[in-house]
């Protein structure tokens, strides 16, 4: 069974205006500025729309795996690891998809026109709305391949389900996309006839989302861009590197960016290519080791740091003020605004402090002294992987190696 790709939306990253900021050659790497928007008004976060963005982000992880069964033909190794339980009722409306997102633009057929998407490391799979598609993605921009003359058509339907049993559908093409001025002749992708509410323009201000992960969870079954960048030699470095934060923020395609980062990089090596998948040592709370080396899918297209409700109570434990706020949705818990207690991830024997900034997703309501929690829990999990969304990935600079099949961190420059 499919779970919902309005989850996957859910909880996406955009990029902003994916200008590039030089005209390197391409082995050299491309850099693009990213700008976050958030899911707040006055700095105060909209606690339903990040609770819809933890489930969707579970969900989203849930259906990759479902992909990869079918895709392989064996089950992924963490795909015992979510309980099925019963949807929480209310929790999840698909409507209500406003979490933290980056957004960018890439160019598509020929002649080429501009769409813009998200970027999401947790998902492998490329579409936009499709010229055919009514009311449903009305205030996107739409993609007409019968008015591109690179466009093939694959003759072959995509159709995934919602969790509220709506569907997407559409057709399958192969196209000349562009990213940055990096250009791939033959890129699959989907049209979409149909967007389901959780794409509709006030949730979903991207015309379409891009993943880069790998091909082995891809509904299509096809590499996803970078790959295709790859595979058609356009990038020789098979690396992409993110920066994630308040400004400044980048992707660089095909190499690192060293001006934003210090030190040599720490590897974990991917224990599977599907997910951005590996082992982190441990999660430690003012000094205090409160979760051992566990599986993560490190995840750009979830906000918060997501795990197993034992795992995630451990690390409240520690803190001074925390709170369970299950008011503020399942899994929430509030910590003092003023919270200052060291967090820190240790990744292949690097740690990563978890600065109380990123750590605070802002105040439960305007002036109040309670905030909301950058780490929560998702009753589904059992605790056997973790997900590192942007809470943690703004705390350093991160390398994807995806030819190597490795993660990379580095000091913050
Ligand atoms: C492209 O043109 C064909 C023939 O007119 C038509 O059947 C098809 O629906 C068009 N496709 C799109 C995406 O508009
Ligand atoms: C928050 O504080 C500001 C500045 O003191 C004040 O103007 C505003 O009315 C307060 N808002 C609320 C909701 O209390």
């Amino acid at each position: 069974m499919y779970f919902s790709l309005a989850l996957i939306l859910a909880s996406l990253p955009f990029l902003t205006a994916a200008v590039p900021l030089s005209e390197s050659p391409a082995s050299r790497g491309i850099a693009i500025p990213i700008t976050k928007r958030g899911n707040s008004f006055n700095g105060v976060p909209d606690t339903s729309k990040l609770q819809s963005g933890i489930r969707r982000s579970v969900s989203k992880i849930q259906r990759g795996f479902t992909a990869y069964e079918r895709n392989t033909g064996v089950a992924h190794p963490l795909s015992r690891s979510i309980k099925h339980v019963g949807r929480d009722s209310g929790s999840d409306p698909l409507t209500d998809d406003n979490a933290l997102r980056w957004y960018g633009t890439i160019s598509v057929g020929t002649p080429a026109v501009s769409f813009t998407v998200d970027f999401d490391t947790g998902s492998s799979d490329l579409f936009l709305p499709s010229s055919k598609c009514g009311s449903s993605c009305s205030g996107h921009k739409a993609y007409d391949p019968n008015a591109s003359s690179t466009a093939h058509d694959l003759y072959t339907t995509f159709s995934l389900a919602y969790g509220d049993g709506s569907t997407a559908t559409g057709e399958q093409f192969t196209d000349v996309v562009s990213i940055a001025g990096l250009t791939a002749k033959s890129q699959t992708l989907g049209a979409a006839t149909q967007y389901s509410s959780g794409f509709s323009i006030d949730n979903l201000p991207a015309d379409g989302l891009m993943g880069m992960a790998f091909q082995s969870i891809s509904g299509y079954k096809a590499p996803p861009l970078f790959q295709t960048l790859i595979s058609e030699g356009v990038v020789t470095t098979q690396v992409f590197g993110f920066k994630f934060a308040t400004s400044g923020s980048e992707l660089f395609l095909g190499g690192t960016n060293s001006a934003l980062y210090t030190g040599d990089f720490t590897w974990l090596s991917l224990t599977l290519e599907g997910y951005w998948q590996a082992s982190f040592d441990s999660i430690s709370v003012d000094g205090t080791s409160v979760v051992e080396s566990t599986a993560a899918i490190f995840d750009s297209g979830t906000t918060q740091i997501v795990g197993d409700p034992v795992g995630i109570a451990n690390i409240f434990k520690q803190i001074s003020g925390a709170r369970a706020a299950p008011q503020y949705g399942d899994g929430t818990y509030t910590i003092p605004c003023s919270f200052d207690t060291p967090i820190s991830i240790d990744v292949g024997g690097k740690t990563v402090s978890i600065s109380p900034a990123s750590f605070s997703l802002g105040p439960v309501s305007q002036n109040s002294s309670t905030c909301i929690a950058g780490a929560a829990a998702d009753k589904t999990l059992t605790g056997d992987f973790w997900i590192l969304g942007d809470v943690f990935l703004q705390n350093v600079y991160t390398a994807w190696d995806v030819g190597g099949s490795r993660i990379g961190f580095a000091t913050l420059a």
